[in-house]
């Protein structure tokens, strides 16, 4: 259901290269046979001889009958969880839809297999829209499930009436994250991703701004005249503002938009500033760190802010980061993050990101993706090791989805990264991931015979293959199918139904009992702990 949209594009579109006939050959059988056969080439004419099943038992009823009837017997016994929560955290997918969740079951040993969010209790549909777009970006969406308001696409942190890339920056315009209404709590708030910290996602808990290309000083100026220079860049707003300069924890990338490019060869700041010397000076319990060795080391009891800034850009995706490397894994760094943040008696507050599978999907790079999807599943694995669902609210969830189709009718027990087994119409094997669009139609398509490439011998295991696109573009284009959303702790069944994105962090502020103005607050929940 939820991939069909895609799936539909992407067949639309590949039957557009395939310009040879796509007639079938003529079917003498039954009516019914000759539909069936069309609709699903891949079944097999007759059972095949060899059986390849990825788990004993599953051929007998008991087996399935023994899940369902356990199933059940979980759901009876869970009991809701009322109590207040202290703590929240909210781990994003960037651009992590169901396909991909579903396909990277397949990179942990089979289909069978669960991502660790996958085991929380409840879960929901959000959908993703914007204000002015059918499909959104990760900026709008940070500004719906952060601040819990839609809209327009490229804006964070600011209202719906404010059209991308103006040159204000006035109050009136703000929408303040649950972030701020977690540190008006008394809470601790923090951030951390594998993206640069300024990124459109991890701006959304401290940002507000017309425009997500804005992450230093330099992209500002190239837009707005010298008199609209009161508009701040999204770096300086990190080191300055009221909510950024209160982070107690920022772990990513991005370390090229704090610095002046004159102080650093790197740097990408024209203002003459360096932010990060800015940080240490001013506390000296405020730490700093650029490496993984100096992350592990940091001993958090001596420790006021956090900041760690693993690359001067991104961080390496993690295929690309298994060999002398200076940078933390996302696990590491959501380890530390919530070891600093459960210091503080009253709770916190802490977003996590897997900003890279929006990025590996967008170069169709399907392997990377799933890569990032399974890291980003051992980091929330770690996150609920070290904390307690009695008293932290865990949220799962993406900013949008990606056109990545998961088709092919493959045999368990094999690769999902493989060609499915059958042939196409045009004789070739074809992919069991693919994209509807993307960079991946050039390698894929042999423009002069007109004709596609067989995708197994252009496909050649690396990291970098870029799967099929049905359509030729730079970079795959978002998704507008329905995200999901997992919950676990206090008030986690609220998360369940299909609501709108922004409704998000409503909900965890309900959990938390958080700000009178931005929710209605249980009384219930207020009395428990
Ligand atoms: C993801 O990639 C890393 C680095 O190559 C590797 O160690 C890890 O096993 C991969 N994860 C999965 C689930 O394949
Ligand atoms: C996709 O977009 C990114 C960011 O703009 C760019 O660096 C990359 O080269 C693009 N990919 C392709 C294949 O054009
Ligand atoms: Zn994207």
């Amino acid at each position: 259901m939820f991939g069909w949209s895609n799936a539909y594009v992407a067949i639309v579109g590949l039957s557009l290269i395939v310009s040879v006939s796509l007639a079938a050959p003529e079917c003498t059988r039954s009516e019914e046979y000759c539909q069936d056969r069309a609709m699903h080439p891949d079944l097999p004419e007759a059972p095949t001889a060899t059986k390849s099943r990825a788990i004993e038992g599953e051929n007998t009823n008991e087996y399935w009958r023994e899940k369902a009837t356990q199933h059940i017997k979980e759901k009876l016994s869970a009991e809701l969880n009322k109590n207040k929560a202290k703590n929240i955290i909210f781990f994003l997918g960037d651009g992590m839809g169901v396909t991909t969740t579903s396909a990277a079951r397949n990179l942990l040993g089979g289909e069978e297999k669960e991502l660790s969010f996958e085991r929380f209790p409840y879960t929901g549909m959000a959908k993703t829209y914007a204000v002015n777009k059918i499909v959104p970006d990760s900026a709008c969406t940070a500004t719906a499930y952060l601040c819990g308001v839609k809209a327009q696409e490229g804006t964070i942190g600011v209202i719906g009436s404010l059209d991308r890339s103006t040159c204000v920056d006035n109050e009136d315009t703000h929408v303040p994250s649950i972030a701020k209404w977690a540190i008006d709590a008394g809470k601790w708030s923090g951030l951390v991703t594998t993206t640069r910290v300024t990124h459109a996602s991890p701006a959304g808990v401290y940002a507000h701004t017309s425009e997500r290309d804005w992450e230093n000083d330099q992209d500002v100026k190239n837009r707005c005249s010298d008199n609209e220079q009161n508009v701040h860049d999204i770096g300086y707003q990190l080191a300055n503002n009221e909510v950024g300069s209160k982070l107690k924890v920022i772990l990513g990338g991005g370390k090229r938009n704090f610095v002046d490019s004159g102080i650093e060869s790197w740097g990408a700041r024209v203002d003459g500033r360096n932010l990060i010397e800015e940080f240490k000076d001013a506390n000296e319990r405020n730490v700093y760190v650029d490496t993984v060795d100096q992350l592990l080391a940091v001993d958090v009891t001596q420790t006021d802010r956090l900041f760690g800034l693993f690359n001067t850009d991104h961080m390496k995706y993690r295929m690309e980061n298994e060999e002398d490397t200076t940078e933390p894994s996302l696990e590491q760094m959501t380890r530390k993050a919530i070891e600093h943040l459960s210091q503080n008696e009253n709770g916190y507050f802490l977003f996590i990101e897997g900003g890279r599978i929006d990025q590996a999907h967008h170069e169709n790079w399907a392997r990377m993706a799933l890569n990032e999807t399974t890291e980003f599943s051992s980091a929330i694995q770690a996150a609920r090791d070290l904390t307690n669902e009695e008293d932290t609210l865990i949220v799962v969830s993406a900013d949008h989805s990606h056109v990545f189709t998961y088709g092919g009718y493959g045999t368990r027990g094999q690769d999902v990264l493989d060609a499915a087994p059958s042939k196409a119409a045009d004789g070739k094997p074809y992919m069991i991931l693919n994209y509807a669009n993307g960079p991946g139609y050039t390698l894929n398509f042999n423009s002069d015979a007109k004709e596609r490439n067989d995708p197994t011998t252009v496909l050649t295991g690396s990291k970098h293959d870029r799967y099929p696109s049905g359509v030729p573009m730079g970079n795959d284009s978002h998704g507008g199918d329905d995200v999901p959303v997992f919950a676990l702790g206090p008030w986690a069944h609220l998360f369940t139904g299909i609501y709108e994105q922004n409704t998000i962090p409503h909900i965890m502020a309900y959990a938390a009992c958080l700000g009178e103005g931005h929710t209605m607050c249980s009384v219930e929940s207020k009395q428990k702990k």
